[in-house]
């Protein structure tokens, strides 16, 4: 199979800038394994911006409190729109605020963001950001689930973590993310390396007959009865034939809807 790599005009497929109060927390995470190689051979480039080179006062104030009272700090609006209009942006560029009350970041929104060419990350801090800048800068703002992190970092690095791995050529062998937990809506089969006996366990014997077929049919059916099993919330959306729902529902109990 011919691997697709970066475009041949030598630019990179995706760019991506993100726009921080801690510029030092994404130093480690992005250097290391599938996003360093990324980078190296220019097929994503990342720039980490610090906001507070917006600020314009001698205190180099980024922040203010809230209107109408109440605890916390909030992101003044100025700075973040500072921090974007001095972007190179296009038509289709994203501007992504990461907060808890965004839309849930899943698999799907990966694949959607890593065909983009352009994706902005603005990490929310303190007790909030100027909701200014939500409706007016924002194109979409994403949680990474239902707990409250310390600042939006953590999430924009996990996003891009996912989203990076998606560009074609990041990852090695293109099977292997195709292959990926919730690619077809799915949790993963189980993985076995040798030996294949440890400490007595030994491993499926379908595993070592050699026979592709029936190892295909297993890792299929391991990675249904799982999703069902652990999250079967899942198994609504997920892509199955009529033959696997019709299994499902007689061998299994489950029902759809
Ligand atoms: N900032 C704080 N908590 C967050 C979360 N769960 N997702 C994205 N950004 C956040």
């Amino acid at each position: 199979m011919v691997q697709a790599t970066g475009p041949s005009d030598g630019a990179p497929a995706l760019r991506i800038d993100v726009l921080t109060l801690f510029p030092r927390m994404f130093e480690g995470p992005l250097d290391e394994s599938i996003l360093a190689r990324a980078k190296e051979a220019g097929l994503v480039q990342i720039d980490v911006k610090d906001m507070r080179e917006q600020a314009r006062d001698r205190h180099r104030t980024v922040d203010d409190r809230p209107f109408g009272g109440g605890p916390g700090m909030v992101l003044k609006p100025e700075i973040v729109f500072a921090a974007v209009e001095a972007l190179e942006r296009e038509p289709r560029t994203r501007v992504i605020l990461t907060c808890p009350q965004g839309r849930v970041f899943d698999q799907a929104a990966a694949v959607e963001l890593s065909a983009c060419p352009h994706l902005i990350f603005i990490c929310g801090h303190y007790e909030g950001i100027d909701e200014r800048v939500r409706e007016h800068l924002v194109t979409d703002d994403f949680s990474i689930g239902d707990y409250v992190l310390t600042g939006g970092e953590l999430a924009a690095m996990v996003m891009i973590d996912a989203i990076v791995r998606l560009v074609p050529g990041a990852v090695g062998e293109p099977e292997s993310t195709r292959q990926d937990s919730f690619g077809e809506g799915l949790l993963d089969f189980p993985h076995y390396t040798r030996p294949a006996e440890f400490r007595s366990w030994r491993v499926p014997e379908v595993l070592l007959s050699g026979d592709h077929g029936a190892i295909g049919r297993w890792r299929r059916r391991t990675a249904i009865l799982r999703t069902l099993e652990r999250r079967p919330d899942l198994l609504e959306a997920a892509v199955l034939s009529s033959q696997e729902r019709e299994w499902l529902q007689r061998e299994h109990g489950w029902r759809s809807g």
